[in-house]
């Protein structure tokens, strides 16, 4: 037993020079982490259609609309992202060394869960293991025994972020990457075939701890299914068996909502980049994710933040087409969020605090999104128009049904409307618009139904 353990810590500390150049991907131009971004679109929804949530069980992601992605680990200390170790061809060893650095002066995920409440979030997503390999909590089916309980840090970071979340309210999501660098087998499963089984029985067995372990989970999110970085999720479900996988999740955690990238279909759909949010309602619930910093979803040292408005628009793009936002946000290796991501975080913070029950509770339509212009929200008699540019005076829109009782901002000031069987039309003065969303609440003489109930 000790000697075969012995020779794979041979094998990991030369897998990540050693693994294979894959020259598709490579020719179409795209680094491994675009992929990598791109892979779970090309998912199959056919896989296990039986545990999927029912449409009650799904409602209070649905309402939520918000939620913070948080990416710490180890990559933190080099401040070069989450990939530093696959794209810098750093070896296994090497890259463990950070494990002994690792400890955090300032590890308080209170101020984590009361900034992403301030910020209008509902939940929250922490990595429990990246790419690296590395296990942020408690982990006995840890390979190596790399974990942060046998790094200097000594804590559970997961257990208190757990923690801290719940007591601020917010719904608790970990994410999860079954695919682990440090292992040959990742590289060539089907010639490192015993290897890579190492690895997928390390996969089973951290996520039945994270589900077994730290109460009731709200939202598992998976990223990482795929093999060897090719392909989808989907094509690696012959070696991962994400049915077999979920459906001993569910075992644990009846509730969770699972996202798509452990190669099942998942909940919900993901989309991930800042790239502006286009197009119909979209008939699946799906979540936008994207990180604040420009360098990386991990730390780096003036990876920037994106502008409040744009984080907004992104929220408001998403939510009347029937999606979420999830915005990461990066701590450094004392556990502190840079400031330029805390003031993007406040100002998101102050504008939901405005207009985020327009948002919040609500389901898209009655109006399909024009591009850049508008879209609906509904929530019985109330529709929710986000009137993103305003092309004249006033806007003109299609007609609706149900008869419009009266027209108002959020702060309850009135708003000028014509109602008649040819359409809708709203005015709001140009020095009292938004500059990212002008809400207008119309009140409804009788419910209207959503695009995506
Ligand atoms: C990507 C990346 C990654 C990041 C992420 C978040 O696929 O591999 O580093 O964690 O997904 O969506």
């Amino acid at each position: 037993m000790k000697r075969k353990y012995l020779r794979l810590l041979a094998a990991l500390a030369c897998c990540v020079a050693a693994h294979p150049p894959q020259p598709a991907f490579a020719q179409a131009g795209l680094t491994d982490e675009q992929r990598s971004a791109a892979k779970s679109l090309a998912d199959s929804g056919t896989l296990a259609p039986e545990l999927r949530l029912s449409a009650q069980d799904m409602a209070w992601w649905r309402d939520a609309k918000l939620g913070i992605f948080i990416h710490w680990g180890l990559y933190a200390l080099p401040g070069k992202g989450e990939w530093h170790m696959y794209n810098d061809k750093v070896p296994a060893a090497e890259y463990a060394k950070l494990a002994q650095d690792f400890h955090p002066a300032h590890f308080r995920p209170e101020g984590w869960a009361a900034l992403a409440r301030d910020a209008g979030a509902r939940y929250m997503v922490m990595t429990a293991r990246h790419h690296d390999g590395f296990a942020m909590f408690d982990s006995p089916s840890s390979y190596g025994a790399y974990d942060s309980m046998h790094a200097a840090a000594h804590t559970d970071f997961i257990a208190g972020y757990a923690r801290a979340a719940r007591a601020q309210g917010l719904k608790v999501g970990i994410y999860y990457s079954p695919m682990d660098w440090r292992f040959p087998g990742y590289f060539a499963p089907r010639e490192l075939a015993d290897n890579a089984a190492l690895m997928k029985r390390q996969g089973y067995g951290q996520v039945r701890e994270l589900m077994a372990n730290y109460g009731p989970v709200d939202i598992l999110w998976y990223d990482g299914g795929w093999l060897a970085h090719q392909g989808s999720d989907a094509d690696a479900a012959w070696f991962w068996q994400p049915e077999v996988l979920n459906k001993m999740v569910r075992g644990y955690q009846p509730k969770v909502v699972i996202n798509p990238r452990s190669g099942w279909q998942g909940d919900f759909d993901t989309e991930e980049g800042d790239a502006p949010i286009t197009g119909p309602v979209r008939a699946k619930p799906w979540e936008k994710t994207f990180s604040l910093s420009f360098r990386a979803w991990g730390y780096t040292p003036g990876g920037g933040a994106m502008a409040p408005e744009r984080a907004i628009r992104l929220v408001v793009d998403a939510a009347i087409r029937n999606g979420n936002v999830l915005a990461n946000m990066s701590p450094d290796p004392d556990g502190d969020i840079p400031v330029d991501q805390v003031a993007t975080l406040r100002a998101l913070g102050a504008w939901m605090g405005r207009n985020g029950a327009s948002l919040q509770d609500t389901r898209p339509g009655p109006y399909q999104p024009v591009d850049g212009v508008y879209g609906s929200t509904v929530k019985g008699r109330d529709v929710y128009l986000h009137v993103l540019a305003w092309p004249r005076q006033r806007l003109d829109l299609p007609p609706l049904a149900q008869r419009i009782v009266s027209a108002s901002r959020m702060d309850g000031r009135k708003v000028l409307f014509e109602q008649t069987a040819a359409g809708v039309s709203v005015e709001v003065p140009a020095d009292q618009r938004d500059p990212v969303d002008t809400v207008i609440r119309l009140e409804m003489a009788a419910a209207v139904p959503s695009l995506a109930p």
